[in-house]
Parts: C-alpha cells; structure tokens; sequence
C-alpha cells in the first residue's frame, strides 16, 4: 500500500512536470562532477531535489578538487579515456573551446532557454556553432573591505592598487599595534594555477598592460605597463600579504577574511552569502566595490569567470542528462543558486528579482561589474589556452617569489607564447 501510494504521488508529480522535462522512460542515476568551492556541494542536494522529484531521475554529485586547474586536468583525462560513467560535467567559461568535442550539442534543446540568459555568456560556450555548455552561474570578482577597519581608521575603499598597499599598511601596523597580531591587510589567490592568472590579469589590465594576448591573437604581454602591474603586486608578499599567499586559491584567501584576519580581500560573489553567514566573524561588517585600478585615469579590471554545464558525449543516459543541465540553468535552480551560494545569475530577468535583491544585494549590484568583465584569451588562443595560462602564471609566481624581475619574466614569456603560437593559435 505505501509503495503504491509513493508510486501514485510521483506519478503524479512527474505527470504535472512532463511539458517542463519531457517523458521519462525510466528512472536513471546520473552522476554530475563539480569543483568542491564554498558551500556548492552542501547545497547540491537542495539545488536539484525539484527536478528529481518531478522526473524520478536522481544524481549523485562527484567533488572534484576546488583547483580549477586540478579540474581541468581529471576531466580531460576522463573525456580522453570515454568515460560512461560520468553524465555532466559543470565546465569553467574558458574551457568550451579546448573539450567541446567530447560535449553533447545542447542548440536544440536549449533553443528556448538561451535567449533567456546574456547573449555574451551563451557565445562563450557556443564552438564553432555547437552550444556545448549552458551556463549556471557567471562571476565577476570584487574587492572585499572591512567597512568597520576603515570607518575606525579614517580611511575610505581605496581607488588605486597603491592607495589600497597603503591603506593595508596603514590599518594592519594600527590594529598590530593594538594586539591583533593575526591581522593582514589583503588576501588574494597567489598559488600557481588558473587563479593566479585571473588575479593578475586584473593588476596588468587595469595598469594599461593588454589582456597576455588580445582579442586579435597578438601576443602583448612584454610591455613596462604589466611589469609595473606584477612588480606593484610583489611589494605586497610579505608586507600586506602573508608570504603563503603565495599558495593561497580562493578557500585559503576566504579562510583567513571570514575568521577576521584581512582588512581586504579579492575574491568571487561565492564568499559574499558566506562572509554574512551565522558562522562568520566578518558578518555584516564588510563591503564590496570594484578592484583598484593602476592610477586616476585607469579602468577597473575584473576578470570574467563564471561555470556551465555541459553533457557528456560518452553518458549513456543523455536524455536524462540534458533534461538536467536544462534544469540546472534553468530560472528556478538560477534563483536557488543565487539566493543560497550567492552566484550571479546568467538570466537577465533573475537581475529584477526582489528575493534575489533582498537576500544577496551584490548581485544586481554587480551585474554592470560582468557585464564589463575582461576575458581571459581563451577564445583567440582555442585549444592552446591551458599552455599559455599556465605559462602566464609561472611567469607571475616567479616573479612573486622573487625568481627573476618581472621584466626579465614577460620577455621569457613572449618568447614561450610566441614558440606556442607556432604560425597561428
Ligand atoms: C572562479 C571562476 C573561474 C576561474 C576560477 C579560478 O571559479 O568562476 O572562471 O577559472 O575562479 O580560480
């Protein structure tokens, strides 16, 4: 009797939904891998509990390491080898280019829903006219402050890179003073991965120093623009910024913020709903604004991030699957996301919601910030993006560790993207 009853109420649930997610055949396990960042994974089984309960489908999430870089490297050996056993994977926004093949083509399926998202953010998973990833989330970072630091120490958000070492000098050498002898004035994410690359196209970009290669595939990186940008960022390791902040990703940077001990901190919206969670020390105590630029004059650099979701070629449940990733960036799982991770929606309309407003007010706040976001060059350097990241990054963090000045640095590293390049990207 209890079975039936179980069977009858689902039956009934799927049948209200059967427009929304299309027929099942038959209930499948799916298995969805994502990066374990913030309280993504805490939040996963809420997230998709409507879509298994309206499709009898179920889906088990797989963490994968928070390293995006670490990610990239398990899902390409993965998708390599055709690997069944995985269904979805939630891809980084610079990756549709170089996995694209292994990808399901999601154009007709989503031929409804992506014109509800930013057109910029579809094209960025759109290959060679395969959509081969929907978006779930964009992001755009912002500089974290300490609203009652600064309002203590007379200061105001700073509008320069110098103006913030300063400012953090200031308040770190006051409140050290004063016992707080933990105290940093700024975190970031100084590890050598694609965290660092994100970082420190901020500094170059908003120095005047280019994007590393720019939108027409020209190699720009060895200009005294970005060799200021990286050696302003040096002066800080050690003085502002712990000497580990050379290995910090983005947990270890929010780490050290959410328990109080940073005056500043560059990171995702991700750790905005969490900062003013019931567990944090910096609850209600901070603001966000936009990254300092070079000098007066300079335009604000943030680097655009965000993550999608993309169906396996080689899942051998592809029905279900795409119903997910439909599900996943879909407005009703958007708004969750947006209102318990504080993820900035890819939907335009999710910007007017009022519950979204009210419960993360970065994120309308922030969505002129994406909108005018700077990409990395994935899109002009295709499938040699990896290599030429990870050759700007070993390049910064040489230089952050004090391993070659940053001029002699970016002239090694035009000659190893030019050597990449070949004759074309
Ligand atoms: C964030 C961004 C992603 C980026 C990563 C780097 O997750 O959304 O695009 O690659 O940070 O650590």
């Amino acid at each position: 009797m209890m079975i039936m009853k179980g069977r009858a109420l689902r039956a009934t649930a799927t049948a209200a939904m059967l427009a929304v997610f299309g027929a099942p055949v038959m209930a499948d396990e799916l298995f969805y891998v994502s990066g374990a960042v913030g309280n993504a994974v805490e939040n996963f089984k809420t997230l998709v509990k409507p879509w298994e309960e309206a499709t009898g489908h179920t889906v088990t999430l797989v963490p994968m390491p928070a390293s995006t870089t670490d990610q990239f490297g398990q899902y390409r050996l993965w998708l390599a080898a055709g690997a069944t056993d995985i269904d979805l994977y939630q891809t980084d926004v610079i990756w549709a280019p170089q996995l694209a093949e292994h990808f399901v083509d999601l154009t007709e399926a989503a031929k409804d829903l992506a014109p509800q998202h930013f057109p910029s953010i579809i094209e960025s998973q759109t290959v060679n006219g395969k959509l081969v990833a929907l978006p779930i989330f964009t992001d755009a970072p912002a500089l974290y402050y300490r609203k009652d630091l600064l309002e203590k120490h007379g200061k105001t958000p700073p509008k320069t890179w110098a103006e913030l070492a300063e400012t953090a000098k200031f308040i770190q050498d006051a409140e050290r003073a004063e016992g707080k002898a933990d105290l940093w004035g700024f975190v970031w994410q100084g590890n050598a991965y694609e965290g660092l690359t994100c970082n420190a196209l901020e500094w170059v970009k908003s120095f005047g120093g280019g994007q590393i290669v720019e939108p027409d595939g020209s190699i720009s990186i060895n200009n005294e623009n970005a060799a200021a940008a990286l050696e302003a960022a040096k002066s800080w390791v050690g003085t502002i910024s712990p000497e580990g902040v050379l290995a910090y990703q983005e947990e270890e940077a929010r780490g050290v913020w959410q328990t109080g001990n940073a005056v500043f901190m560059r990171n995702w919206p991700y750790a905005y709903g969490l900062g003013n969670g019931d567990d944090s020390a910096v609850k209600g105590l901070f603001g966000v604004t936009t990254l300092p630029v070079g000098k007066e004059g300079d335009t604000s650099a943030a680097t655009l991030g965000g993550w999608n979701v993309a169906v396996s070629k080689y899942s051998t449940k592809q029905e279900a699957a795409i119903s997910l990733a439909m599900y996943l960036a879909g407005p009703e799982a958007q708004k969750q996301r947006a209102i318990a991770e504080s993820n900035l929606p890819t939907i335009i309309a999710l910007y007017d919601d009022a519950d979204i407003a009210a419960a993360q007010p970065i994120i309308p706040q922030w969505k002129d910030v994406f909108l005018n976001a700077v990409p990395r060059p994935s899109a002009p350097t295709l499938g040699k993006y990896n290599e030429v990241s990870a050759k700007f990054w070993s390049a910064v963090h040489n230089t952050l560790s004090g391993n070659g000045s940053a001029a002699e640095n970016l002239e090694l590293l035009e000659v190893e993207l030019t050597d990449i390049k070949g004759s074309a990207w």
